[in-house]
């Protein structure tokens, strides 16, 4: 139709493009998180982006947000009940057992986009991205102390001052019905002051009140039973020990007796890193122990712990606070006539071949030399590395500074290693 124009197809609302300029930031914090993991002894794994709905129905809970309104759940061709992950945990428990690797105690971590049908806002998304780390077949606080002690090891070396650590015992199963009885006790004598999701989660997941933030309820949520006084022995000496281990590591901390966790799957300890730097997106990272998930899906009793973060608030954080240089490229090759313009992609993987590490863009598309040049100051890289019919029969290439780093001069291919390391 004349006139008419067609509509771009845009991307899926609360799935963000990550373009080259902030890829950086992502690379920067995947890797020290890779270096931090493996400093640690940890394996990574991968699994499916998509697993049977029952597997996170089973493990995050079937009366959490996450699995009643945020998974984006499907029928495929076969007619299987579909769903991509909203999380890693049930997806590493499930590969745990169904490859055996729980005979022994296992270090495991992941990254990669997760799935959560909630309302975007900043901070967070519909496709979103963790690194998560599951430790399985260690029971004691120590290991507790251990994820932790790694994740303010990752913070130190992304230069991130601002983040705080939260932690809670949510005990063992007995410990909290009872706990739960006494809560919903509580709050059924407070009915007027509670909005009508609370009074639903009262009845289907009565602690989830407490992760509230309704302003109206924070004062009765203030006056409730804390979970910490329900502890039984047990659960209070792996908490106490988790607390005196993290004193020894210098690694400050505030008991919050709220901090419940919107999964159902954990007991005893449970934490989260918090900012007050991102608004009210501000937990970072968070996780604790699930002792009783591995059996719960079908494996044999093993003790379990970990946690993930959450990499867009990472890298806003990051971004924020200690953005790394961006490394442009070394140099950009330009060829000015026939011959330098038949030779210049042989010359540029020659240069490649002598020098590993060099950042090298070839210019593509021909043109004079003032329109190569000008490509070339615009690409970022220091140098302009020229490649005339002169240059060519003399076997040299001549250097161009463009960031104002001294003067143009020849070099020879073999020569042009020493020439930017003495300038680095
Ligand atoms: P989670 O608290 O649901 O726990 O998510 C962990 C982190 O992922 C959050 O603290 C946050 O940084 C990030 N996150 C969650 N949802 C979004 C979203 N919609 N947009 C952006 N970021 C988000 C878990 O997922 C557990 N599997 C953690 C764990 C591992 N526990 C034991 N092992």
């Amino acid at each position: 139709m004349q006139g008419s124009t067609t509509r771009a197809i845009q991307a899926i609302r609360g799935m963000h493009d990550i373009l080259p300029e902030r890829v950086i930031l992502w690379q920067t914090l995947e890797d020290r998180a890779r270096a931090v993991l493996e400093s640690y002894g940890y394996r990574e794994i991968r699994t499916p982006l998509v697993e049977v709905t029952d597997l996170f129905k089973r493990s995050i809970g079937e009366v959490t947000d996450i699995v009643e309104k945020e998974m984006y759940s499907f029928a495929d061709r076969s007619g299987d009940h579909l769903s991509l992950r909203p999380e890693g945990t049930a997806s590493c428990v499930r590969a745990a057992i169904e490859h055996g690797l729980l005979s022994t105690p296992q270090r495991l971590w992941y990254r990669g986009p997760m799935f959560r049908h909630e309302r975007p806002q900043k901070g967070r998304y519909r496709q979103f991205h963790q690194i998560g780390v599951e430790v399985f077949g260690l029971a004691g606080p120590d290991i507790d102390q251990e994820v932790v002690l790694l994740t303010r090891r990752l913070w130190e070396s992304l230069g991130l001052g601002s983040l705080r650590l939260e932690i809670n015992s949510l005990g063992e199963s007995d410990e909290r019905a009872a706990y739960r009885r006494e809560l919903v006790s509580y709050l059924e004598g407070n009915p007027e002051r509670l909005d009508e999701d609370s009074r639903r989660r009262l009845r289907t997941n009565p602690l989830r009140v407490l992760d509230s933030k309704h302003p109206d309820l924070q004062a009765v949520i203030a006056g409730a039973p804390h979970i910490t006084d329900y502890l039984g022995r047990e659960s209070r000496a792996h908490f106490d020990r988790f607390r005196a281990g993290l004193d020894a590591a210098g690694v400050g901390y505030a008991v919050n007796p709220r901090l419940v966790r919107g999964l159902d799957y954990y007991n005893r300890t449970v934490f989260e890193w918090i900012t007050d730097d991102l608004g009210a997106q501000g937990t970072v990272c968070a996780g604790g122990r699930y002792d009783t998930l591995v059996a719960q899906l079908g494996g044999r009793p093993t003790p379990a712990v970990g946690f993930a973060m959450g990499l867009e608030r990472l890298v806003s954080l990051v971004e924020a606070e200690a953005p790394p240089p961006d490394q442009g490229v070394d140099a950009y090759l330009i060829a000015v006539g026939d011959g330098p313009q038949a030779q210049v992609l042989v010359v540029a993987e020659t240069l490649r071949n002598t020098l590993p590490g060099l950042r090298l863009i070839c210019h593509c598309g021909g043109g004079s030399f003032k329109s190569q040049f000008k490509k070339a100051d615009r690409s970022g890289a220091r140098y302009a590395l020229v490649l005339g019919e002169d240059e060519l029969a003399r076997g040299v290439i001549g250097v161009k500074p463009l960031r104002g780093e001294g003067e143009q001069s020849e070099v020879a291919p073999d020569e042009l290693g020493t020439f930017f390391a003495t300038r680095a």
